[in-house]
């Protein structure tokens, strides 16, 4: 059974996603605590399967170093197998990215290596793209650059904001999420061999 810690900072439909996931007996991974770095929305759904939350403000910390080194120690007091960030909207420094390295992927709503950052989706529109995608991937020291486990294409519709077209990207990120969660649990993805 892998071990998660879930790191959100918004709504978390992908957190939901993974709850509603591990629900079934036959999946192979468990969420055991859901960290974010403010009181993000998304710990409703974790509060509804009783699972514990934290919370670590970077306004707490005199700068990025020290918020992440909390940050850090708040994840590894689970010893959770696998750290996942969706929909985590900070860039984690260098120190926090080795010391978890394989073992902690993203999800970003757009096709990687295109649109990295933190408004893939608005700049797939604004770059006129007839498709963009989801993708899943292991995190480096880079913006959304390490490698991919999974992705796939989606289609951008005549008329998309960046609302319509994100909402049509999270279903398939979620999907791809669990299906890599699944593929790590049963070993048909090795983290080790993609880094
Ligand atoms: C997801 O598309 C994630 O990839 C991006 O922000 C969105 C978060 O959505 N970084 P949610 O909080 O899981 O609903």
């Amino acid at each position: 059974m892998l071990s998660l810690v879930v790191l959100i900072s918004g709504g978390g439909s992908n957190l939901r996603a993974l709850l509603d996931a591990s629900q079934d007996a036959e999946f192979p991974a468990r969420v055991v605590a859901v960290g974010a770095d403010r009181d993000a929305d998304g710990f409703a759904h974790a509060e509804e399967y009783g699972i514990p939350t934290f919370s670590v403000a970077m306004s707490n910390f005199a700068d990025r170093d020290a918020w992440a080194a909390e940050l850090l120690a708040q994840v590894r007091a689970w010893n959770a197998d696998l750290v996942v960030l969706s929909g985590f909207m900070k860039l984690l420094p260098p120190d926090f990215v080795a010391a978890l390295s394989p073992n902690l992927i993203n999800t970003h709503p757009a096709y990687l290596p295109e649109f990295p950052g933190a408004h893939g989706v608005r700049d797939a529109l604004a770059a006129g793209v007839t498709e963009t995608g989801a993708s899943v991937i292991v995190v480096d020291n880079g913006v959304d650059s390490g490698p991919i486990i999974a992705q796939e294409r989606i289609p951008v519709e005549p008329g998309d904001t960046e609302a319509s077209l994100h909402e049509r990207i999270k279903p398939v990120e979620r999907r791809l999420l669990i299906q890599a969660i699944l593929d790590i649990a049963n070993s048909a993805i090795d983290l080790k061999e993609l880094t």
